[in-house]
Parts: C-alpha cells; structure tokens; sequence
C-alpha cells in the first residue's frame, strides 16, 4: 500500500483507497501512521471511501464507524479531511437511496478503487454485505445479521444498543476495486475462511466472490488460516 500510495503520488496522481473498520485492520493503520511519521509516507494525495456506516449512529457517537476511523487513523496522517468520505448514518430513511447514489458517484469521480481493504464477518460478508447479497449489489441499506449484531453487542453494551441496520458499498462495489486485500485473524474466523476460499461461490458467502477476483490476497494469520486443507 505504501509503495503504491509513493509510486502514484511521484507520479502526480492520487491513490483511491477502500478502508474497512473492526479490530482486524488495526494492526495495519498502527503500520500506516508508523510509517508516516517514521518514515515520511504522506497522504496527501489519498482518497479513501469507507465500505459501510451504522445507521441511526451520528459521527461522534463512540462506536460509529466516523468516530473509530478518525480515532485509530485519520487523526493521525496529513490526510486532507476533504478527501475522507464514509457513508452517512443519520441520513434520513427517505434519502437514504440518492445518499447511497452519490457514494457510488463519488467513487467513480475519484477514478475508482486502487486498493481495497477488507475484514470478514462470521456470516462470511465483506463490508456489511450479509448472506443473500448479490454479487451485482450497489451501495445500499442492510439489514444486519443477528450473528453480525451479536459479534457487535459487547462494544455497544448489549445486543439491544447495536443498530439492526447499516449502509454498506455493494460487493459489485467492492469487486471494482483494482486490488484487494483481505485479512482474518484468529481461530474465530477459521471455518469461515475456509468456505470463502474453498467453498462455493456463492451470496451466501459474500467474501467467496473474491475467488473470481483478478487480484485479490487472503491475509490470514496460522489460526484463521488451520481449517484450511
Ligand atoms: C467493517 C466491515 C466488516 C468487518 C468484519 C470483521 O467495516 O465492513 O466487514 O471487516 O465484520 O470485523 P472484525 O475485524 O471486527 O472481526
């Protein structure tokens, strides 16, 4: 990502980078704020699209996805707070369709994404792109899986405090992206991992459409990794 941001910008241009929240991509934003203020890695000529917002959730509350990009990344980089762009979680239900129309838009003008992060969810979605989300799906409203509000309940204090619904990037969004990597930590993420990289392609695993994908990088640490044959 570092070389690709370095390559880009020497060349004049911008980097569109796709960003996901959760605990897996931790790890890497601590390397990328590093990286920047050990080693001089300017965002000045970033982009990044966030792949999905909690709805019902303005910015400052402590779990929107606003507030934990901001807290564990953007505060930290020369990133211009122009060039951030996340999905909008008090969007009100009857314009939640041109909001999501202009996400869409607004990562075409940007030139599209060049390089795409992603974690995965127990129900297998990339993004909040639950089981039954087709490959062709656009920037939309979901309903979140009980699974995906259970994984959230001890951050929001109890299943009864996590949104049901959530605005995510399509995973036909999300397969645009030129490059993409996905990583899974844990034993947790074990079977799940398994069955999108060796199981069927198909929208009840959402992450398994990434087996069709021209450049697309599973990241999996030795216990995401053990289900696999
Ligand atoms: C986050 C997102 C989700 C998460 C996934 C894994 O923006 O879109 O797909 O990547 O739920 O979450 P963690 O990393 O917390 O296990």
């Amino acid at each position: 990502m570092a070389a690709l941001i370095r390559d880009r910008t020497t060349a004049g241009r911008t980097t569109v980078l796709g960003l996901a929240t959760g605990g897996t991509p931790i790890p890497l934003y601590q390397e990328l704020i590093r990286l920047h203020r050990e080693e001089g890695l300017s965002f000045a000529n970033v982009v990044t699209f966030n792949l999905d917002e909690y709805l019902g959730l303005p910015k400052d509350h402590p779990e929107s996805y606003w507030s934990f990009m901001h807290h564990n990344l953007f505060n930290h980089l020369d990133l211009p707070p122009q060039n951030i762009h996340l999905p909008e979680g008090m969007v009100a239900e009857s314009e939640i369709p041109a909001h999501c129309a202009a996400y869409e838009a607004a990562i075409r003008n940007a030139g599209g994404i060049d390089f795409q992060i992603l974690g995965i969810g127990r129900t297998g979605h990339i993004g909040f792109n639950e089981p039954g989300s087709p490959k062709e799906s656009r920037t939309r409203r979901i309903h979140l899986d009980p699974v995906t509000r259970q994984d959230a309940a001890p951050a929001f204090g109890g299943l009864e405090n996590v949104p049901t619904h959530a605005i995510t990037m399509g995973c036909g969004t999300i397969l645009e992206a030129r490059k993409i990597a996905l990583m899974a930590w844990g034993s947790k993420k074990a079977d799940i991992v398994r069955e999108a990289i060796s199981g069927p392609i198909t929208d009840q695993v959402s992450a398994s459409f990434l087996q069709e994908h021209p450049d697309a990088t599973f990241y999996l640490d030795k216990e995401a990794a053990s289900a696999l044959g």
